[in-house]
């Protein structure tokens, strides 16, 4: 991959893909500033160069129509915080107004195009908004890892349009250490799956059985392939139409002699309630009126010896429901045994890259991916869509 180091950048206006969403309270203040913060390297880069930055970035879902709520307006305050000079906030993505400022912008300049998904050309990767949004554009940076997997008009229609289209430094980084978790990654490979949904993590688990040694599971995942081998799991979550699929995934790992673990206890209760009365139980079977909200004690010591001894390891999704203080140990020790492994550790997903820095572990961790879905698909396909366009060396 070509990154801006590759490029001729003084005087040139480039168009810079990024990922800034970011999470948001009531009062639309920024929650969680680290996109923003990741992104910096490859925009002060631009900026040092003399370039003439066109960032831009979705926030939310806004289904392509303005809404307030998902204006880029704090974000581009806390960039300008950071970058210590100011950014221009466009008041839209495309239109004669935009294209002004594009063409005003002076070197060393950024400007911050509005929310790209108040127009329904980006997520349909409409070509006419592609070239709208490569217009006055010399080159293409795409420095947003967490939206690569979206084949969306600001993440692969817009290279098309434009004269290079290289990698930023954050999606380099991220393509490198994933991509040694995916080519001959250091053995024994650990992959830690957790999250309610199998669905979710079908084509990542087809992809691990042919490069994991060991496959542990946890979350309400685990209760559909408990099903699978037909035990009761009592009111634990099920996805009852997946449960063949459990099966069939199941008898793939046993083929493939890919040892793959389900929690040997489990933290139940009757209901998802911070107020329900708590125990632990072996299984399976699960009692009746009981549902299991984390891994028991005895999966976390198994499961964490099994890390210590990992040479590489992929973590995505909670071991239980970890936003309720009951049922969040699971998760939060089996962050600290990854913490503590001296394998090559990369945590990849919203909520794992939150357990670990609840657990305050995230700087013992080799890398903590920006992207959830993107680390995912990365996995499971081993390229995303806003990599194949990029210009090759
Ligand atoms: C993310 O938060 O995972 C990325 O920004 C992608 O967002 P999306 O799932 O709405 O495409």
């Amino acid at each position: 991959m070509l990154t801006p180091k590759d490029l001729d950048l003084k005087g040139k206006r480039v168009f810079l893909r990024v990922d800034f969403n970011v999470p948001l309270d009531e009062e639309c203040k920024i929650r969680d500033d680290s996109r923003i913060k990741a992104a910096l390297p490859t925009i002060n880069y631009l900026l040092e160069q003399k370039a003439k930055v066109v960032a831009a970035s979705h926030l939310g879902r806004p289904k392509g129509e303005y809404i307030p709520e998902f204006s880029l307006k704090p974000v581009a305050k806390r960039l300008s915080e950071l970058i210590s000079q100011e950014v221009i906030l466009a008041p839209d993505v495309v239109g004669e107004e935009v294209l002004s400022l594009k063409k005003e912008l002076k070197e060393g300049q950024a400007l911050l195009l509005e929310n790209l998904r108040f127009h329904k050309g980006e997520t349909a990767n409409d070509s006419s908004f592609a070239q709208l949004l490569a217009k006055e554009i010399d080159y293409y940076v795409n420095d947003a890892f967490g939206a690569a997997h979206r084949s969306h008009a600001s993440v692969v229609g817009i290279a098309h349009y434009v004269e290079k289209a290289v990698a930023g430094f954050l999606l380099e980084k991220e393509v490198d250490y994933l991509s040694k978790a995916v080519h001959s990654p250091p053995k024994p490979y650990v992959a830690i799956l957790g999250g309610a949904k199998v669905s979710d993590k079908i084509p990542v688990i087809e992809n691990l059985l042919n490069k994991a040694d060991s496959i542990l599971i946890g979350g309400a995942m685990a209760y559909t392939f408990f099903k699978a081998q037909g035990f009761e799991v009592g009111r634990s979550l099920v996805e009852e139409d997946k449960i063949e699929l459990a099966r069939k995934l199941l008898d793939r790992a046993q083929a493939q002699k890919v040892n793959f673990y389900l929690p040997s206890d489990h933290i139940v209760a009757a209901e998802k309630d911070p107020n329900s009365e708590v125990k632990t139980v072996n299984s399976p079977p699960l009692p009746p009126d009981l549902m299991g909200l984390d891994i028991g004690p005895k999966t976390v010591g198994q499961y964490s010896e099994i890390i210590s001894e990992a040479k590489t390891i992929f973590w995505n999704g909670p071991m239980g429901v970890f936003e309720i203080e009951q049922f969040s140990q699971g998760t939060m020790k089996i962050a600290e045994a990854v913490a503590s492994s001296r394998a090559l550790s990369i945590v990849g997903g919203g909520d794992s890259v939150a357990a670990v820095y609840k657990a305050g572990v995230s700087e013992k961790i080799s890398h903590v991916s920006t992207g959830g879905g993107a680390s995912l698909e990365f996995i499971a396909n081993e390229t995303l869509p806003g990599i194949e366009v990029l210009s090759e060396k």
